[in-house]
């Protein structure tokens, strides 16, 4: 048993990000015989030995949906859904968006994004506003995930529920079950997706990821904090679950002013980087599809330094954050070498999934090819990218070619 955990604990890591020791492995034995008989092997080992040939995703699938604990029920940490009831959401919908966006990441068999799709009904409705609600539920197991669409529960799972609400909210089934009213279910999206994956396009107003994070290792939870981060609006909130905490993550995240209830919202200059982005994404596309790859950019400084072998340096980078130092030319006719060693770096960046931060004064010099290649780094990265730089000629460059500066 000992040796097949240990197998068993690799390829969940390398794949997925699971830390075996948080998931349920007393039926590891079972659920490896069992899959060895449907594959027509010998026994687990066998298995195993299979998980390292093309059946790989097969396998890794069925052994994640047995490993994982999907438990969860309507309004389950009733504190923090009154938060987000009674100030969140009144504040969000104040601006009046056309529509109101959440993504409840790791919701199971999805009574968690039912729940807040119920809870963005009343207060739309309670404020009046003519906004429309779209929640997006998302999980690793498929099986989970065929569940929700369902949306079909035991009456044990709306327990926590205010009464009214299962009244208004849900049909009655046969033998004590109830169905969510197709009002609800048509607010609601599921899709499967791993947390240490890209996430899906943003950005959401509100983020649930609630008792998920505890059972990734700590390379996938950097990579899904960043890639959640990422995703969230400006003024938006992220939600962790009771007795969770992001802390060590305050570079992206910091707790909700005055909320006791794990909320948190982007830490001020990656709500700023991500305002930036949003309204320039547009122009950048624009003004980066207009520029000459070879097009110069004059920095006003001479004469311009030979370029550099080693143009791009990585600073120590502080915690969950991969800093990219731009020393000499980055120019694609006098040093091609240049603007290749950055596009690995930002290429390293990006696979690394952390967020990144471009120092940017260091460049001699800089052209549209550059400001190309971070543009669509930037597009193309899950985590926050943010460009510094306070030197004018840089800030010229960022702004000619519409690179966003934070
Ligand atoms: C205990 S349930 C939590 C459900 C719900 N959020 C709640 O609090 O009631 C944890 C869920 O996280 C999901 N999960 C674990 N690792 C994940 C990952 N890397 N990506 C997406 N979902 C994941 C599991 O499949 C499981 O359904």
């Amino acid at each position: 048993m000992q040796r097949w955990l240990e197998r068993v604990a690799r390829l969940v890591g390398q794949d997925v990000g699971l830390d075996l020791s948080r998931c349920r492995t007393s039926t590891l034995a079972d659920v490896l015989t069992a899959l060895a008989k449907a594959l027509g092997l010998a026994g687990p080992d066998q298995v195993l030995d299979a998980a390292q040939g093309p059946h790989r995703r097969w396998i890794v699938e069925r052994l994640i949906s047995a490993l994982l604990v999907h438990e969860t029920f309507f309004y389950r940490y009733r504190a923090q859904l009154e938060e987000l009831s009674d100030r969140v959401f009144p504040a969000i919908l104040a601006a009046r968006p056309s529509v109101f966006r959440i993504w409840s990441a790791g919701c199971a068999t999805g009574p968690e994004p039912y729940s807040l799709a119920m809870i963005a009904v009343d207060v739309v409705q309670r404020l009046g506003v003519p906004t429309v609600v779209q929640v997006l539920g998302t999980d690793l197991a498929a099986e989970a995930i065929d569940v929700a669409k369902k949306a079909i529960y035991p009456g044990s799972a709306t327990m926590d529920m205010p009464v009214a609400w299962r009244e208004q909210f849900f049909e009655k089934e046969e033998a004590g079950w109830f169905r969510v009213k197709d009002s609800v279910r048509r607010l609601v999206r599921f899709d499967v997706h791993n947390l240490a994956h890209r996430p899906p396009t943003g950005p959401f107003h509100v983020i649930t990821c609630r008792n998920v994070l505890m059972y990734l290792q700590q390379d996938a939870q950097h990579k899904a904090v960043g890639a959640l981060a990422s995703v969230l609006a400006k003024d938006g909130v992220l939600a962790v679950g009771h007795g969770e905490s992001l802390r060590g993550f305050e570079n992206l995240l910091v707790p909700d002013r005055g909320s006791a209830v794990n909320l948190y919202r982007l830490a001020k200059g990656i709500a700023m980087a991500s305002e930036a982005m949003a309204s320039e994404a547009m122009a950048s596309e624009a003004m980066a599809s207009e520029a000459t790859p070879s097009e110069l950019m004059s920095l006003g400084e001479k004469p311009l330094a030979p370029p550099l072998s080693a143009p791009v340096s990585r600073a120590k980078p502080p915690k969950n954050t991969h800093t990219i130092v731009l020393k000499g030319v980055y120019d694609e006719q006098a040093n091609p070498q240049g603007v290749a060693s950055l596009k690995a770096a930002l290429a390293d960046a990006v696979a690394g999934g952390l967020s990144v931060i471009i120092e940017a004064d260091g460049a001699l010099s800089l052209d549209g090819a550059t400001a190309r290649l971070i543009l669509r780094a930037m597009r193309t990265c899950p985590m926050p990218m943010v460009v510094h730089a306070t030197r004018d000629s840089v800030k010229q460059w960022a702004r000619r070619y519409g690179v966003p500066l934070g």
